[in-house]
């Protein structure tokens, strides 16, 4: 037996099946190309500054980011939602979905999101816009059709790995948006060390490590300063 024949390519042994069995082959291949684990992969390959990790995060992570989280009366704007992890933790921490709202910049990334979470408000965009968009009442009104403070901002975005410049785009905006009151999460890697968001203003109120999760994370509470 020649080693060809010994094990025989994947392609040839597919096309060795009746056609009934091809078919569902293709569909499972097209289904894994289209799973949330194999985009986040190739957003990964094509953008690895602003995907920033090399899977998404664990649920006990995101578990951990939503129980900071007090549902109330205002918006949860989630920044770089990635596969929906922490959109589904804030969904079952109990946050509205029509009261929150994700903003991802990655087309195929907030695609998904759409699709998986239709009553959340998705927006493919990036985070550095968030105080216009809010500004500008382009964000989901009250019942009453008044804007809504930003009480809470969820960020899953990999901060240390996105260029200066953009960095601090993203920071003002997120400082300036977030209501006097409000509360903003920040995961990283970086298990020591100031947060980018001290530098912009905002002070520190808790800081936790969350081992569960490749890597190893650090979640910190942030708040105005003025407030603490
Ligand atoms: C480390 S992944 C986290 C994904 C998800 N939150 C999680 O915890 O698994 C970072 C995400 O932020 C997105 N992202 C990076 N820069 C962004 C920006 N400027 N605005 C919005 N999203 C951004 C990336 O596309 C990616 O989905």
């Amino acid at each position: 037996m020649d080693s060809n024949t010994e094990h025989p390519a994947p392609f040839a042994a597919s096309r060795a099946l009746p056609r009934a069995a091809r078919i569902g082959v293709a569909r499972v291949r097209r289904a894994v190309a289209r799973s949330p684990q194999s985009l986040f992969l190739r957003e990964l390959v094509a953008q690895p500054g602003a995907v920033g990790a090399i899977c998404a995060s664990s649920p006990r992570l995101a578990a951990r980011m939503a129980g900071h989280v007090e549902p109330a009366a205002g918006l949860v704007v989630e920044l770089g939602g990635g596969t929906g992890v922490i959109t589904s933790a804030l969904l079952a921490r109990g946050v509205a979905p029509e009261r929150l709202v994700v903003i991802e910049r990655s087309a195929a990334l907030a695609d998904l999101l759409a699709r998986r979470f239709p009553q959340v408000g998705v927006i493919h965009g990036d985070a550095a816009e968030l105080a216009r968009l809010h500004a500008q009442g382009l964000l989901p009104p009250g019942a009453d059709g008044a804007p809504l403070p930003i009480d809470c901002i969820v960020s899953g975005l990999p901060l240390l790995s996105i260029p200066p410049p953009a960095r601090q785009h993203i920071l003002r905006a997120g400082v300036q948006a977030l209501a006097p009151h409000g509360r903003l999460l920040q995961f990283t890697y970086a298990l020591r060390g100031a947060s980018p968001w001290q530098d912009a203003g905002l002070a520190r109120l808790h800081s936790e490590r969350v081992l569960a999760n490749l890597p190893p994370a650090r979640i910190d509470v942030l708040g105005h300063a003025a407030r603490r």
